[in-house]
């Protein structure tokens, strides 16, 4: 089976608010697929769908080829769940958090120490085993919640806005940790409303918005199908207004920004168009007597193609 996760026209209605709309989804196994969207697009709607949390209203999804409304007990097994939240354990020691969810999913007792230790050692908290558990960092309650969805040994770890609120040196742990989890083959799917969080850790993204996915697939395929649309950046020895003008109603150039505070002082040009007419643009420039020092194709980032999919609305 190629993909662990699929969902079909999946919908979800809390009253008269639609949350999620004919969502088609799906997830390649062995992918970190990232899943974002600004709050209330309906990440964490879908998410609690796919762990079986929430009954849909209608639509389907399916886990492993386990439909998630007919098989509910057979998708719990597959799926590894980190809400956005971390609930609240008086005196419980690190280890005690995890031997308490591992009982709860019936891993013999005699296994469960190992195991612990092990799953300590991946989020890297063996130090802190016999601490308590609200003593720790907000990025250590992370890790240990990310430790405690693995206790079953989960193919799929569905982790909700995982980086939110940490600090930048506890994101770098947590993208390390990430990476790791690929490697011991887990498909990965996690949520967040900032994009760069995820840009560097994603094989796979999917854009939401409103309860519509705007977009979905590998990254690079994104970023292909984006493609036509350039963002030129060009800098001139000259009057920068003037050089605006030379190019302002040429065909494809969707709209010309003049930059004179930036540094060096430039234009950004948003441009339509093949790799032909890109020249052309930077033979009007030339040959309308605009000094041109630098002319580049901005890259394409996932920032980018966020803006760009999205309609240029900014995140909240
Ligand atoms: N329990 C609930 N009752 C009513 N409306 C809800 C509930 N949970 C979420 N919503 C609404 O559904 C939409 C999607 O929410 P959610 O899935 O939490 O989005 P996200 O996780 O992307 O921020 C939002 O409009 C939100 O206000
Ligand atoms: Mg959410």
């Amino acid at each position: 089976m190629t993909h662990l996760v699929e969902t079909q026209a999946l919908t979800h209605r809390y009253g008269n608010t639609i949350a999620l709309e004919s969502l088609d989804l799906s997830i390649p196994s062995g992918a970190v697929y990232g899943f974002i969207g600004p709050n209330g697009a309906g990440k964490t709607t879908t998410m609690r769908i796919l762990t079986t949390l929430l009954a849909p209203s209608s639509g389907q999804a399916w886990v492993a080829g386990h439909a998630v409304t007919k098989e509910p007990r057979a998708v719990r097994r597959m799926v590894g769940f980190m809400p956005d939240f971390f609930g609240v354990y008086d005196n419980m020691r690190a280890w005690e958090y995890l031997d308490f969810f591992a009982a709860a999913y019936n891993v013999p007792a005699n296994r469960r120490p190992t195991m612990i230790n092990e799953l300590l050692e991946l989020v890297d908290l063996s130090h802190k085993r016999d601490a308590y558990v609200m003593g720790l960092s907000r990025g250590m309650k992370q890790r240990l919640s990310l430790a405690r969805t693995m206790v079953h040994d989960p193919a799929l770890l569905i982790l909700d806005e995982p980086a939110s609120g940490l600090d930048p040196r506890a994101r770098v742990e947590l993208r390390e940790l990430l990476k790791e989890l690929r490697t011991l083959n887990k498909t990965i799917m996690i949520s967040s409303h900032i994009l760069t969080e995820l840009a560097e850790m994603c094989t796979h993204i999917g854009i939401i918005e409103r309860g519509r996915l705007l977009a979905s697939g590998d990254v690079a395929s994104i970023m292909r199908s984006l493609q036509t649309h350039h963002v030129f950046e060009v800098h001139v020895l000259n009057d920068l207004e003037v050089a605006a003008a030379l190019v302002r109603d040429m065909p494809g150039v969707l709209d010309v920004r003049v930059l004179p505070d930036a540094l060096p002082p430039m234009l950004h040009i948003d441009y339509e168009g093949d790799e032909h007419s890109v020249s052309d643009l930077l033979a009007r420039l030339v040959a309308g007597g605009a000094a041109v020092t630098h002319f580049a194709s901005q890259v394409n980032d996932l920032e980018d193609i966020f803006l760009k999919v999205t309609d240029q609305k900014v995140l909240l």
